[in-house]
């Protein structure tokens, strides 16, 4: 017996809920040092203008995709042409090697948090503290386990009740919390330093490498080409506006970017001296510098809790939509109730992620192409998979299922207000774009190009 599909109950909750699920660390952590490394505003520029034209395209397609065929990724795209499943295949393996990881570091917030709460501070500020903690076996699994348990626990109580009311209560404080912290941040003495140096454009700097990045950035911040939009798609109701609430959720997740930049830039700029290698340090941005900048800071050691807070809730309902993204493949696939899949799918993120986790400490002799655990599971989805699901979404879409799919589901409601633009964009530049995304990360894995 088929069972009646869940749904969130207004465009509110949906849009809150796909929301929750671009804004995560990818925005908080990842956008902000990226903007710094590649030439401040230049790079927000770009970013966008991608935004608007590849990232509206794309997320457009898999929302349709999902509500058109009340299906997550495997079945509607077998649905719509059974030679395309495979698309549906890729997402979901990309979307179940994503998981685990994105938990890890969800835990390593979880340690810093409760670091900040019980008033550790001035340890946390010693790139030591970092080091031992990430090597340890024990303790990062065990907050990695605790991150993972609060994620399932919200997917298996379902889509309505626990997804839809986890987000409507996580975003608005969320966004609260960003503002905060980054007024603060923008009025300490000299912050407007750095605030220039994070927005105005530094021509000399834009290169191709500069797009590319952008992209890539793009398409994991807004959870695209990884099967999780064509799920929540699946649970938005038809009477909600889509191509009013992709806008939304676009809006949301770039404005959130931008306030980080705001919260992370100026500080560590003060903090450094104008250095901008300080901004360059990938994971241990958030994890190193920031404590340190937050030691430095008055009343540092509430800001730094909360600072954490927002990054935990981000990070969040990121993992929430990712589980949901697994789970709901399975459901629909092998028939299996919730229930049972949140605790196998759970029992896998547990494991995997625990391996992943020492990948840094006793697992750390494992490498492939030179990079550890994360890092190679983190250039497996997003550099290979993700482009590479993005293309065959565009041709399959745009040349072989066709577009009036898309155009049938957002004409539900009213009318397509940039349907050429968006065809062309579907069938001639993203795919074109994705390509060169795919060739780019490939040439810098093999040590060609550098970055
Ligand atoms: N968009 C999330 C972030 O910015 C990550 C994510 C990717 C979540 C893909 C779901 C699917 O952190």
């Amino acid at each position: 017996m088929e069972n009646k599909r869940s749904s969130f109950s207004n465009t509110l909750g949906f849009v809150l809920a796909a929301a929750g699920s671009a804004v995560g660390l990818g925005n908080l952590w990842r956008f902000p040092y990226l903007a710094a490394k590649y030439g401040g505003g230049i790079f927000i520029l770009v970013y966008l203008i991608l935004a608007v034209t590849l990232g509206f395209t794309l997320m457009i397609t898999e929302i349709a995709i999902g509500r058109r065929t009340g299906l997550s990724a495997i079945n509607a795209f077998q649905k719509l042409d059974k030679r395309f499943g495979i698309i549906g295949y890729l997402a979901c393996a990309a979307s179940f090697i994503i998981t685990p990881y994105y938990c890890v570091i969800g835990g390593w917030v979880v340690k810093y948090l409760i670091t900040f709460l019980t008033g550790n501070v001035g340890a946390a500020a010693e790139e030591e503290y970092y080091n031992r903690f990430i090597t340890g076996s024990a303790e990062p699994i065990l907050w990695f386990g605790v991150f993972v348990l609060f994620t399932a626990v919200v997917v298996m109580i379902g889509v309505e009740k626990g997804i839809e009311r986890a987000s409507c209560v996580l975003m608005p404080v969320l966004i609260v919390l960003t503002v905060a912290i980054a007024l603060y941040c923008v009025t300490r003495p000299g912050a407007m330093e750095g605030v220039k140096y994070y927005l105005l454009p530094d021509f000399s700097r834009f290169s191709a490498t500069t797009v590319l990045a952008a992209m890539g950035q793009l398409f994991y911040s807004m959870s695209l080409a990884m099967g999780t939009m064509i799920t929540y798609g699946s649970y938005m109701k038809k009477e909600d506006n889509l191509e009013k609430s992709v806008r939304q959720i676009e809006l949301f997740d770039t404005a959130l970017a931008i306030l980080a930049g705001f919260m992370i830039v100026p500080s560590v700029f003060v903090f450094s001296g104008g250095n901008e290698e300080a901004l360059g340090k990938g994971p241990s941005l958030m994890f190193v510098t920031m404590p340190k900048v937050f030691e430095n800071m008055k009343f540092g050691s509430i800001i730094g809790a909360v600072f954490f807070l927002l990054v935990l809730f981000a990070a969040l309902t990121s993992s929430i939509s990712l589980m949901e993204t697994n789970v709901s493949i399975v459901c629909d696939k092998w028939g299996w109730s919730r229930k049972r899949t949140t605790a196998l799918t759970t029992v896998y993120v547990l494991i995997m992620g625990a391996v992943i986790s020492l990948g840094y400490g006793s697992l750390n002799f494992i490498r492939f192409l030179g990079m550890g655990l994360l890092d190679f599971f983190d250039f497996i989805s997003n550099s290979i998979l993700m482009p590479v699901i993005g293309i065959l979404t565009c041709i399959s879409i745009g040349f072989f299922i066709k577009p009036q799919v898309v155009y049938d589901e957002v004409e539900i409601n009213g009318e397509f207000k940039v349907k050429g633009f968006y065809t062309v964009m579907l069938k001639w530049i993203a795919p074109v774009c994705l390509i060169l995304i795919v060739l780019f990360a490939v040439a810098e894995a093999a040590g060609w190009i550098q970055v």
